[in-house]
C-alpha cells in the first residue's frame, strides 16, 4: 500500500504506523510530537522516523510558549536523528541545516524567504515555520536530535499572540498538500545531513549566512528593553549573533540577549 494511501486516510484513523523509506508515526491528535518522539527515542527507534500529527493539543514553541496549529491545517513533526558524528559544539548546525531545508523547498515556491535568526522561518515580514530543536549529548559528541517543526501551511486565521504569524495559503492563496511537503522537506534536509556529516561547515555557513533576515542591511534591534541600530556582521562558532552598531562597536547576542524590532 503506498504512502500516498496512508495519509489520504489520516482523519479517518487515529493512529498509523508504516515503513516506506521512511518511518512514520501519524498521529491525529497528541500533546507534542517532540515529546512523543522523545518516548521513542527511549525506546530506540530508528534513525529518520518522523512523527506527524493533525493535531497538537499541547505544541511547544521556543521559550516555553504554545505553538498554535489548527486541526489538520499545518505540518506538524518531529524527525528524530542520531547525530553521533558531531561534537556537542557544533550542535547549531543542526538548527542550520534545517532552517536551510526549509527556506530551500519553500524558495521553489515564494521569493523572499528568509531565517529569522536562530531559526524562524520568515516570509517577508511574517513567521511562516518554527523550529524546536531537542538535542541529548552524551560525552563530547551530540547523541539524539529531536527537530520539531511547525510549517504554517493551510490555516486561514491566526488567534495566539504569537507575533507575526502566517500561512503559505494566506501569501498565495493555494492550497498544499502537507505529505508532499514533508516528502519534499526530508529529501531537502537529507541532502544537506550529508553536507554536515562530510563536516562542510564552510558551505553551510555561507548558505545559512545569506539566508538570514535583515543580514548586512542597517536595522533596529532592542536589548532590556532599548533599542539600538545595528548590521549582523556574522554568526559566532555556537550561533551568536554578531552586531556591528554604527559607532563601530562589536557585540555577540545569545539567543533571546536580543530581539528584532519590527
Ligand atoms: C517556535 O516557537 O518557533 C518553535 C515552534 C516549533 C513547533 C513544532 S510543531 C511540531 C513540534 N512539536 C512541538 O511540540 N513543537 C514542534
Amino acid at each position: 500500500m503506498s504512502i500516498n494511501h496512508f495519509l489520504q486516510e489520516w482523519f479517518t484513523f487515529d493512529f498509523y504506523m508504516f515503513l516506506t523509506d521512511q518511518n512514520i508515526i501519524v498521529l491525529k491528535e497528541v500533546d507534542s510530537t517532540n515529546n512523543y518522539a522523545k518516548q521513542l527515542i527511549a525506546d530506540k527507534v530508528e534513525e529518520g522516523t518522523v512523527v506527524l500529527a493533525q493535531y497538537q493539543n499541547a505544541g511547544k514553541g521556543q521559550q516555553g510558549n504554545f505553538w498554535e496549529s489548527t486541526a489538520g491545517k499545518n505540518l506538524l513533526f518531529s524527525l528524530i536523528l542520531y547525530p553521533n558524528f558531531l561534537a556537542a559544539g557544533k550542535q547549531f548546525y543542526i538548527s542550520k541545516v534545517v532552517s536551510l531545508a526549509l527556506v530551500n523547498i519553500l524558495k521553489k515556491e515564494l521569493e523572499n524567504v528568509t531565517i529569522k535568526w536562530p531559526n524562524d522561518i520568515y516570509i517577508g515580514e511574517k513567521k511562516v515555520a518554527g523550529i524546536l530543536v531537542e538535542n541529548s549529548i552524551k560525552g563530547s559528541l551530540l547523541d539524539s536530535s529531536i527537530i520539531g517543526i511547525g510549517l504554517n501551511l493551510n490555516q486561514e486565521t491566526f488567534t495566539s499572540d504569537a507575533p507575526n504569524p502566517v500561512s503559505l495559503k494566506q501569501i498565495t492563496g493555494k492550497s498544499y498538500d502537507v505529505q508532499l511537503v514533508l516528502n519534499e522537506f526530508y529529501k531537502e534536509c537529507n541532502l544537506l545531513l550529508n553536507d554536515l556529516k562530510e563536516a562542510k561547515f564552510k558551505s553551510i555557513d555561507e548558505a545559512y549566512f545569506s539566508s538570514l533576515f535583515r543580514n548586512s542591511t542597517w536595522s533596529l534591534f532592542r536589548k532590556n528593553g532599548k533599542k539600538f541600530e545595528a548590521r549582523i556582521i556574522g554568526i559566532g562558532e555556537f550561533g551568536q549573533l554578531q552586531l556591528e552598531q554604527k559607532s563601530g562597536e562589536i557585540s555577540t547576542f545569545m539567543f533571546k540577549e536580543v530581539e528584532f524590532v519590527f
